[in-house]
């Protein structure tokens, strides 16, 4: 990959939306951090220690701890209020109360993983392509590298639960899995203004193109997905 002197790292010039952005993004890596954190140890007492899916999550878990590191390297170069880095969660549990453990494992795996995560995939991957070289390119590729083994957790579970079990009861949940996924891929909410701008040099595609993309992603890929596996919406 093509380095650039971090004196001329185009970030330097960055305007102040970025960093509010990549600080969200660092905030969302806590998150995941945790969620991961807590499905894999889910998935240990279900299935055991040596169990490789949990393995997977653990690793995954790490993973996001990294990726928030990435991005206080990016916002090094933004204001000061943002140059802290910030409190990671606690371990997370999703989804209604009421599930059993095996449920919330899969409720999780599918929401996270097999939506949340292939979603992120695609998103990486058009941000890549357009990313200014330097600090922001290096990022948007090392988180990538890391986000398609993430999304495999998911596609994992999800078909070791339909080899066992009836699944059928996830496709009620699916829409409402997809609605915040959406939220929370869209990343904080640019003004009128900053949206009509281009900011994908900076690892920010426009919300038009974004929607398109997860749009197509939800239609192409995970809904054909999790159909093969029964769970239809
Ligand atoms: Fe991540
Ligand atoms: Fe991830």
């Amino acid at each position: 990959m093509l380095k650039v002197e971090p004196g001329s790292d185009p970030l330097r010039s960055a305007p102040d939306l970025v960093f509010r952005v990549w600080r969200d993004r660092e905030r969302v890596e806590l998150e995941a951090a945790g969620i991961f954190d807590r499905l894999a140890r889910d998935l240990t007492r279900l299935r055991g220690p040596s169990d490789p899916v949990a393995a997977l999550a653990r690793t995954a878990s790490s993973d996001e701890l990294r990726h928030a590191t990435f991005c206080q390297e990016i916002l090094r170069f933004g204001p000061l209020s943002y140059r802290k880095p910030a409190k990671a969660p606690e371990s997370m549990a999703l989804g209604p109360p009421n599930l059993s453990l095996a449920n919330r494992v899969l409720y999780t795996a599918v929401a996270v993983c097999c939506i949340t995560e292939t979603l992120s995939t695609a998103l990486l991957l058009a941000m890549h392509k357009r990313a200014a070289v330097g600090t922001i390119r290096q990022t948007v590729h090392r988180i990538l590298e890391d986000e398609v083994s993430h999304s495999q957790v998911g596609w994992a579970e999800l078909s070791r639960a339909a080899g066992e079990r009836d699944i059928g009861w996830v496709s009620d949940y699916v829409p409402a899995m997809i609605q915040a996924a959406l939220i929370g891929e869209s990343g904080p909410t640019l003004t009128r203004g900053e949206a009509e701008s281009d900011f994908s040099r900076w690892g920010i595609l426009p919300p038009s193109e974004a929607r398109a993309l997860m749009n197509e992603t939800i239609h192409g890929v995970i809904l054909p997905g999790l159909g093969q596996y029964g769970v239809e919406i």
